[in-house]
C-alpha cells in the first residue's frame, strides 16, 4: 500500500457488519492497525462464521455490537457518524440456501436494504464497500471471467448476493451513497469457521489434512478455481474504499493464477506434511450447483484501484496451516468452549 494510503484511515470511524466472521475480523484487525476506530456489528448466528477468538488481538480497541443486520433501530444507531461501512454480514453458504432460502432473502437482501435505508436517512456521506461473490456469475461463458460477463446465479445464496449488490448500486446511483461492489472468489486463510464442511472449501481441506483425514476431491478434480489468500483480499477491500474512481464500480477480487482441485489438495498435503486425498462422487446437490471452471480476470481492479494479489498458494497455505496449528482449539471447538477458554 502506498504511504499516503497507509495514513488514510487514521482516526476514521468504520463500521464492519459481520466483523466477527472470517473476512470481517481480518479486516477489523487490518483497519485497527491502520488507525481506524472500528465498530463491529455481528449477530453470532450459530454455524455461521462468527468467532469470539477472531478479534482477540484487538479486543481492547474495537467496539462490538452483538445485534442483527435486520434490526432497523440498532443499524440506524450504528451507521451514524461512520466514515466507512464495510458490509460483510450475511448467510454465506450456498448449500444451506438450497434447503432453506429464507435466511438469504431476509439477511442478505432485506438486511442490505435496511442498512442502505439507514444510511440514506442518517449518513449519506459514508462510503460503503460490499463483498459479493463470484457465484453471482454462475457458469463461466469464457475464461478468465471479467465484470462484463453475464450473471446467471445457480443458487439462492448467489441470487441474494447479486440482489444486495444491485440494491447498493441503486443507492449509489440514485441517492448518492458512494459504494464499491466487490465480487470475491474463493478466499482462504486464518479466522475462518472450521467446524463444518458446508462453506469455505479450501479451509476445510486444511482442517482435514491437520486431522490426518482423507480429503475427498469430487469428480475428476480438474475443475479450476482461483483461491485468494485472506490478506490479499483484505488489501483489495481496504484499498478500493479509498479510490473515488472505484465508487459505483463492480470489481472481481481473486487470484490471477487458477489451480484445479488436485493441485490444491496436493499443495495442502505437501505444505502440511500430513493428510491424504482421494477421488469421490459428487452428491446430486453439489453437482447441481457446481458452476464448473471459474477464475477471475482482475485487470479492472488492478487498473483502477492498483490492487494485485501478491501471495502465492504455497505461501498462503503455509501461513494458514501455521495459524490453525497454533490456534486449533479455538476453531475446532464450539462457541461455548471458546467463550470459556477466552475468559480463563
Ligand atoms: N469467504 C469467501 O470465500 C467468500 C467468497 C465470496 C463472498 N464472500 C462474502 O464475504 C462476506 C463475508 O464472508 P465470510 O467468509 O467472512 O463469512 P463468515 O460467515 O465467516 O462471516 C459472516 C459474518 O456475518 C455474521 N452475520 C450473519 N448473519 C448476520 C445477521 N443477520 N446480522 C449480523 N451479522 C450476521 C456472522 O455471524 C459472521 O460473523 C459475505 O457476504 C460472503 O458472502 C465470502
Amino acid at each position: 500500500m502506498a504511504a499516503s494510503t497507509a495514513n488514510s484511515f487514521v482516526g476514521k470511524s468504520v463500521l464492519i457488519t459481520g466483523g466477527m466472521g472470517f473476512i470481517g475480523s481480518n479486516l477489523a484487525i487490518r483497519l485497527s492497525e491502520l488507525g481506524a476506530k472500528v465498530t463491529i456489528l455481528d449477530s453470532m448466528i450459530p454455524d455461521y462464521g462468527g468467532n469470539e477468538f477472531n478479534v482477540f488481538p484487538i479486543r481492547d480497541k474495537v467496539r462490538i455490537n452483538y445485534c442483527d443486520i435486520r434490526d432497523e433501530n440498532a443499524v440506524t444507531y450504528l451507521v451514524r457518524d461512520q466514515d466507512y461501512v464495510f458490509h460483510l454480514a450475511g448467510q454465506v453458504c450456498h448449500l444451506m440456501s438450497l434447503s432453506n432460502p429464507f435466511p438469504d432473502i431476509e439477511i442478505n437482501i432485506t438486511g442490505t436494504a435496511i442498512l442502505m435505508e439507514a444510511l440514506r436517512k442518517h449518513n449519506k456521506d459514508a462510503i460503503v464497500v460490499y463483498t459479493g461473490t463470484r457465484g453471482q456469475y454462475g457458469a463461466s461463458v469464457s475464461l478468465p471471467v471479467n465484470e462484463e460477463a453475464p450473471t446467471n446465479p445457480k443458487g439462492i445464496y448467489e441470487i441474494s448476493n447479486l440482489s444486495a449488490e444491485k440494491i447498493i448500486k441503486v443507492y449509489n446511483d440514485v441517492h448518492g451513497i458512494r459504494s464499491v461492489l466487490l465480487r470475491l472468489s474463493n478466499i482462504y486463510g486464518p479466522r475462518s469457521q472450521m467446524k463444518h464442511s458446508r462453506f469455505g472449501v479450501c479451509n476445510w481441506f486444511v482442517r482435514l489434512a491437520l486431522d490426518n483425514e482423507t480429503i475427498k476431491v469430487f469428480g475428476d478434480g480438474s475443475i479450476l478455481r482461483d483461491f485468494l489468500y485472506a490478506d490479499d483480499c483484505i488489501e483489495a477491500i481496504v484499498q478500493s474504499a479509498l479510490v473515488p474512481e472505484a465508487y459505483g464500480e463492480i470489481f472481481n477480487v481473486g487470484s490471477d493464477i487458477p489451480v484445479n482441485f488436485i493441485e490444491l489438495v496436493k499443495t495442502i498435503v505437501k505444505v502440511a506434511q500430513q493428510g491424504k486425498w482421494e477421488y469421490a462422487e459428487f452428491s446430486p446437490e453439489r453437482k447441481a450447483q457446481e458452476p464448473g471452471d471459474f477464475y477471475s480476470d482482475v485487470s479492472k481492479i488492478a487498473k483502477i484501484v492498483g490492487w494485485k494479489p501478491t501471495t502465492s498458494l504455497e505461501e498462503g497455505l503455509a501461513k494458514t496451516i501455521e495459524f490453525y496449528r497454533k490456534h486449533r482449539e479455538m476453531y475446532w471447538a464450539n462457541a461455548n468452549e471458546i467463550a470459556v477458554a477466552l475468559k480463563s
